[in-house]
């Protein structure tokens, strides 16, 4: 069982959500590593990998090679990606989306989907942060989870406790007084992905588990 986290910030290892999705990925390892000698969590930079843009040749939907995946890092995280029993992306608000790097990914990931829905039923969870406390985190969560929708995956989010914690995963730079922090000191946001980590490994196990008995 394996849970892979997908950070979509440009910042790598300063990255505020990056922060986020290791804590989710640690929660996520306390539920599934107790059953399994092998790795249950990896997590992906994506700015460690090069993705060309999506030139819309629709390669992919006459079912033949991406001819930008020739040139690039992208049959190496497709690999991750279908390996994957659920996938956590981290994506940080940029003007209420998500960073190039990461729509790239997005729009690369299409011969995926064209050919057999190679996404399908995976669980899917994301955790996001924003400078401002109403920064557009909650339309980087909306769109992500449509862009798992439309791969067939399983959108979930967190079971925490009913009146604290949030559905996903989620916070801001901006803090009550108005002053500036970053994501490891946002209690809330913390809670809310580790939260989200668990609900994704509890479903991966029960899942997994189901199917083994067919
Ligand atoms: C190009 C760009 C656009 C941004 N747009 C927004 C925005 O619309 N709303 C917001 O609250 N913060 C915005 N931010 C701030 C980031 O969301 C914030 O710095 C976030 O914590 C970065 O996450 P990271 O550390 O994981 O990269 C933007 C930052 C950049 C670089």
């Amino acid at each position: 069982m394996l849970v892979l986290g997908i950070s979509g910030s440009p910042r790598g290892e300063r990255s505020s959500t990056r922060f986020l999705l290791t804590k989710a990925l640690e929660a996520a390892s306390t539920v599934l590593s107790a059953s399994s000698r092998e790795p249950t969590t990896a997590l992906l930079d994506l700015c460690q990998y090069q993705i060309r843009r999506c030139t819309g040749c629709d390669a992919c939907v006459r079912k033949k090679p991406c001819p930008e995946s020739e040139k690039d890092d992208m049959p190496k995280i497709e690999e991750k990606m279908r390996q994957a029993d659920a996938i956590i992306v981290a994506a940080p608000s940029y003007f209420t989306s998500v960073p190039g790097i990461l729509k790239d990914l997005m729009d690369r990931s299409r011969p995926m989907k064209m050919q057999d829905n190679q996404l399908k039923d995976k669980v899917f969870a994301v955790v996001t942060y924003a400078g401002l406390r109403y920064g557009g985190q909650e339309a980087v969560v909306d769109l992500l989870n449509r862009y798992a929708l439309a791969h067939g995956m399983i959108v979930v989010g967190a079971v925490g406790n009913p009146v604290r914690d949030g559905t996903f995963g989620s916070g801001s730079m901006q803090s009550d007084d108005g002053k500036w922090r970053t994501s490891k000191e946002d209690p809330l946001a913390i809670e809310g992905s580790t939260q989200v980590g668990l609900r994704v490994a509890k479903l991966v196990k029960q899942l997994k588990g189901t199917a083994g008995q067919r």
